[in-house]
């Protein structure tokens, strides 16, 4: 099983004909889900397609009551994004089923292999709705959401033929639950600079997002002279600025950072001033406190922008996640696998958010990250990585199922 060959072959659904993009329910997303399915199944894997769209692949144990060791990441992506984030996570464990299966192999614990439906959010706003659902935390206000397009994620459900009704009502079953192991390429350098190809995360840094509304005032770009313009734009621009100020402030090991992905002026006209913006506004660092203080200030210092230049601003959170720790005994088995496979277990932590966030709400997890190409760059489509550090990383995942079996607590 060629995992880069079928990471190039998944993402030839794509909701664009010229990049890759697959947001959540799209019948691209759908027909992704399809051939992961039947690549699972072709794995030895027994599959099921949960409330939400996850679809999950059971290998089980030696014995009929053998805890299950869940490992997964996401198919759905960010608009233009990279082909290997979230799919490693999902392919690589999947390889290394085969393999077993191939070997007619059983291990102490059960294996399942999930492809989350939706982890990025970039179609309804929502942020780990898969991996929510399936903690049993699925949020029913998402079902009124709309994308761009101004479908809600109730309608989108029909169409993918799932009952919104019945979203998030099949959580799986804790008490089954060993461990949660999540394999994802790095996305970031510090893998390649190290010259390593695999890497045990340590935490995951928290995040908010949040929708941001200026509303000025419309007026003629012709006539309205520029000191008497309550100009939504400008007064966004200058608090885009201030954010990239404030996260800027640099406190030794926070890993602050702040970022406005989105920015709409809604009924822009070339000759109307604008009269209404919004934006989004992610936030993000490596220890809570740090974030939390940042996101008070800039809230402050909106109101202060939007005070001074006569305009108004709305706030709102849509999501807020904690900081994480993968779990030492994790993080230590994460070590031993990579050591296994030759090579120097390197720790570090993770930027990026990932579904295992969510998980170690309710077991212990792990993460093991695999160097990213290409000066470290995703979100973005030059996200790459080489066969070779794939195939390491599949031996190295493989090998923390072996051991993962023999550790599990009865
Ligand atoms: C997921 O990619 C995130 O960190 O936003
Ligand atoms: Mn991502
Ligand atoms: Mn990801």
């Amino acid at each position: 099983m060629d995992v880069l060959h079928l990471a190039a072959s998944l993402a030839r659904h794509s909701d664009s004909a010229d990049h890759y993009t697959r947001l959540y329910l799209t019948s691209a997303h759908r027909a992704a889900a399809k051939e992961l399915q039947s690549w699972m199944v072709e794995s030895g894997l027994r599959v099921r397609v949960d409330s939400v769209g996850n679809v999950i692949g059971r290998y089980d144990g030696a014995t009929r009551d053998a805890k299950t060791l869940l490992l997964g990441s996401h198919f759905d992506s960010v608009r233009n994004g990279g082909k290997y984030d979230g799919v490693l996570g999902i392919l690589v464990p999947m390889a290394c089923v085969a393999e077993l299966h191939r070997r007619g192999e059983r291990l102490p614990c059960a294996i399942e292999v999930a492809a989350f439906a939706d982890e990025e959010g970039a179609r309804f706003a929502t942020g780990f709705l898969s991996s929510r659902a399936m903690i049993g935390d699925f949020d029913r206000t998402w079902l009124d959401r709309r994308d761009a397009d101004g479908v809600s994620m109730r309608e989108a459900m029909r169409d993918a033929e799932l009952d919104p009704e019945a979203a998030g009502s099949d959580p799986l079953n804790r008490k089954a639950l060993a461990g949660y192991l999540e394999l994802h390429i790095e996305q970031g350098p510090v893998l390649l600079d190290a010259g390593l190809a695999l890497g045990v995360v340590t935490t995951i840094s928290g995040g908010n997002r949040h929708s941001v509304v200026v509303i000025g005032e419309a007026g003629h770009a012709g006539t309205v002279p520029m000191q008497r313009r309550h100009d939504a734009l400008t007064a966004a621009s200058e608090m885009v600025l201030a954010i990239e100020r404030r996260c800027g402030v640099t406190v030794e090991g926070s890993r602050l950072v702040g970022t406005v992905g989105i920015l709409k002026v809604v009924d822009g006209s070339s000759n109307v001033i604008p009269g209404r913006i919004e934006f989004s506004l992610d936030i993000r660092a490596g220890d809570d406190a740090t974030r939390i203080a940042a996101e008070d200030d800039i809230f402050a210092e909106l109101e202060a922008i939007a005070k001074r230049r006569g305009v108004r601003v709305e706030m709102k959170r849509h999501s807020e996640s904690t900081v994480i720790r993968c779990a030492d005994r994790m993080q230590d088995l994460v070590a031993a696998s990579i050591a296994a496979v030759g090579l120097e277990p390197l720790r570090l932590p993770s930027g990026a958010g990932h579904d295992a966030m969510m998980f170690a709400r309710i077991c212990d997890v792990g993460m093991m990250f695999v160097r990213c190409g290409a000066g470290g760059v995703s979100h973005n489509p030059a996200e790459t990585v080489t066969a070779e550090d794939v195939d390491l990383a599949r031996r190295a995942v493989l090998e923390f199922m072996r051991r993962f079996g023999t550790v599990v607590p009865a």
